[in-house]
Order: C-alpha cells, then structure tokens, then sequence
C-alpha cells in the first residue's frame, strides 16, 4: 500500500478513446509534485482495452491483476469503445478490478471552479460529494437472457466479505424471451459504505448524510439499504443526521439547487447517475474526478467514459484526470503534494479566461496545452 522511503509503484491502464490522452497530463501533473515531499513515481502501465484485446483476445489476465495489487495505487483513464459490444470489457476490466480489490467505495465529489460556466445559477458554490457503494446492487453480473422462457442463472460469486451460491431458476407462460438481472445488497456491504459516508460527512464538518433511495418503487432493496444505512449511522454516528431523498426527487432538487447538498450516500447504480448529474451542474465531465477505494489497492478515474465523439482531438479536458492523481496522492498520505495539484489546477483556471481554457468551456487549451500549464504551476 504505502511507498518504500518515498517510491511509489503506481499501476496504469490508459485505456481507451480519451483515456490516453488524459492519463498522460495526470502523469505530468503527479510527477511535478513528487518534488514538494521528495517522492518519485514509477508507472507499471498496462495495454488493457479495445484494441488490445480486438488484436489479441485478451480481456483481463490474472497475472496482471495479481502484480496490480502489488502496486501503491492505480490509475485508469476510461474503458470502452464503439469497437466492442458495450459490457465486455467495461465488465471484464473496470468492474472486475472494483471487485477482486474490493474497492466498495467509489468517492466522486461535485466542485464548483473558476471560470468553469454552471448550466443552471446558485447562489453559492457546489461542493458535494457521492459516496456510492461500488460491489454490489445492480452491477454484481448475475443476469441472463432467455430466447425460450427459461432462466436458469447461478448466483454465484465471491466478494472480499461473504461468498455467494446458489441459482435462480425462472419459468415464464406464455414463452418468450425475457431478461433478469438480479441485484444484492448485503448488510455487511451497506454498513461499511454508510460508516464511509459518515466519516466522509464528518471531515467536511457536516452534521447531514444524504441517503439517496427508492424504497418506494423497490421496498426489498432500497428499503434494505435505507434502513440498513439509517441503523448504522443511528448507532456509531449519533451525531449525524441520516435523510432520505428519493433518486428521482434528489434528481430534480439538485437541477433547482445544485449547492444544497453535501455526502449523497447512494447506491451503486444511483450513485453512476447521480455522479454524471452532480458533474453536468460543476461544469462538465472533464472536471470530475473519482475514486475507487478499498482496503487494499485503490483505483482512480474520472467519472467520464471513452468520450469517442472527442477522442484523437485534442479537445478532451484533462482537469478530471489530473485532480484523480491528487486524489490518489492524498490517498497515500501525500497531503501537501495533492494540494499542490489542487492548486495549481484553481489558479490555472482562475487566471485563463476565454481562450486559455479547455474547450470543453468555450475556450482553445487542448489537452497536452492544459496538462503543460498545470504541471508548470506545481
Ligand atoms: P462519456 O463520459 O465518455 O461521454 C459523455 C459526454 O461527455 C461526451 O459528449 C464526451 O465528449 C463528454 N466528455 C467526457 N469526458 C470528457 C472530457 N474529459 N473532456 C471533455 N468532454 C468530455 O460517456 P459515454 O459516451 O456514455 O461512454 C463512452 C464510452 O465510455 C462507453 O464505452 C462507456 O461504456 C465508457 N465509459 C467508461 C467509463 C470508465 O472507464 N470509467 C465511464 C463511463 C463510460
Ligand atoms: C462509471 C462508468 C461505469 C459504471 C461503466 C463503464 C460500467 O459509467 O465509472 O461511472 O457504471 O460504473
Ligand atoms: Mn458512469
């Protein structure tokens, strides 16, 4: 996990699309502040992604994955490509490293910044975040399709707290061809989020989680996830207060009142939409960084995908990327080297109106030019 005398091993996939290019300029920006705590960075990138595996079949090795987790932190750009059928790799990469590293929460925060034109107006500043659980609900992989009526789907997997077995078996008259996906909340898996939410709740020294939910339309599993959550902050976080907003209506108050809000604690699929919204009303996608943390190794990535429509460009905004890097910076302990990039990135923008800006917001930096102009604020 930690560096040895301040050498760090950082695991890379570029990926695919934009993914490259912005890794890059992350890359730049971390190794101008190895030098505010004398710390150095060796890369162990990794070719994982369309076209490596349209070139040579391979998805994912688990000899990889293995000297991955020796690794202090990894870095991923984006996932995905028009080339290949949507899920492939998506699952076979991204959500399969969230869940051999057990990364159960995927941090994301929403920041207003300089310069950066919000769509709808506030009155103050956005600065919320989404604690989103990251192993489980929707995105466990239990599915199938059925050409004939029937399903038969084992419900097999293993997460780092409990195993699962077992099967579903599933007839449907009159016959046709139906789909099931089955989504799990453990109590195990939605205690440790929400004591996540409240300690990330209490460093921003608020008294307020948000518990984003939907008991209403699936009392099973939200329900159990809102009333798992409630108990668990009642009982360790007295001092907090656990709301509950419905996905749909927290949807709309953010749109009205994108400043309001602070922890949004949420499942993992609300917590993928909420996250794509939270950035649309910071600014934009290229701004939004996330990571995926466990107790093991930790992963960060923007919030954005592939961005194919941009990719090759030169108008992919880098910004998201490079705060990841703080943010895994901070992740090892490396407070002041992260601020620095922090820092950088605000006063960048703060002090490059019009076109000095990435295009993203109306102005002509491309990638490499606004990863070049961080890296020298450092
Ligand atoms: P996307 O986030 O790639 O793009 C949505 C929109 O945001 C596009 O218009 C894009 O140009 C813009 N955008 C994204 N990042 C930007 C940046 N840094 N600067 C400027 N504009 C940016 O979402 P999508 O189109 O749904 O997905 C494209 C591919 O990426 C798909 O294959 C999807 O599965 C994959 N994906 C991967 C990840 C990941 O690896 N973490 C996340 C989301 C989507
Ligand atoms: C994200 C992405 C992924 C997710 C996809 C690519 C599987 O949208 O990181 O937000 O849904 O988690
Ligand atoms: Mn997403």
């Amino acid at each position: 996990m930690s560096g040895n005398g301040g050498k760090f091993t950082v695991a890379v996939i570029p990926g695919d699309g934009i993914g490259p290019e912005v890794i890059a300029e992350a890359k730049k920006a971390v190794e101008a502040a190895s030098a505010v705590e004398k710390t150095s960075f060796e890369w162990a990138e990794y070719p994982f992604g369309a076209s490596h595996y349209v070139k040579t079949g391979e998805i994912l090795p688990a000899s990889a994955v293995d000297e991955m987790g020796r690794a202090s932190a990894m870095l991923l750009g984006a996932i995905g490509d028009p080339s290949v059928r949507p899920g492939i790799l998506e699952r076979g990469i991204l959500l399969t490293l969230r869940f051999v590293f057990d990364q159960y929460v995927n941090l994301r925060p929403a920041l207003s910044l300089p310069n950066v034109p919000a769509p709808v107006p506030m009155t103050g500043k956005m600065d919320s975040v989404v604690v989103r659980e990251n192993t489980e609900d929707l995105y466990m992989g239990l599915g199938g399709i059925s050409g004939d009526g029937r399903i038969g789907i084992p419900l097999a997997l293993e997460r780092g707290s409990y195993k699962l077995s077992g099967d579903l078996n599933v007839r449907l008259l009159p016959e046709m061809p139906f789909a099931a996906q089955v989504a799990i909340n453990t109590r195990a898996g939605v205690e440790r989020i929400a004591r996540f939410a409240c300690e990330t709740a209490r460093k921003r020294g608020e008294k307020r989680v948000t518990i984003v939910t939907k008991s209403n339309a699936a009392p099973a599993l939200y329900g159990f996830f809102e009333d798992t959550a409630k108990e668990l902050i009642a009982r360790e976080c007295p001092d907090m207060s656990a709301e509950t907003v419905n996905v749909d209506a927290i949807c709309y108050h953010l749109v009205r009142k994108p400043d309001a809000y602070g922890v949004l604690l949420c499942p993992n699929l609300f917590g993928d939409i909420v996250s794509d919204l939270q950035a649309g009303l910071a600014g934009g996608m290229g701004t939004a960084a996330g990571g995926n943390i466990g107790d093991g190794l930790s992963m960060f990535e923007p919030v954005h995908g592939s961005a194919p429509d941009i990719a090759g460009t030169g108008r992919a905004n880098p910004i998201a990327a490079i705060l990841c890097g703080a943010m895994m910076l901070r992740h090892l302990n490396l407070e002041k080297s992260a601020a620095a990039i922090e820092n950088a990135v605000t006063e960048y923008l703060a002090s490059s109106p019009g076109k000095g800006l990435p295009f993203e917001f109306s102005g002509e930096a491309s990638c490499a030019e606004v990863g070049d102009t961080v890296a020298g604020r450092i």
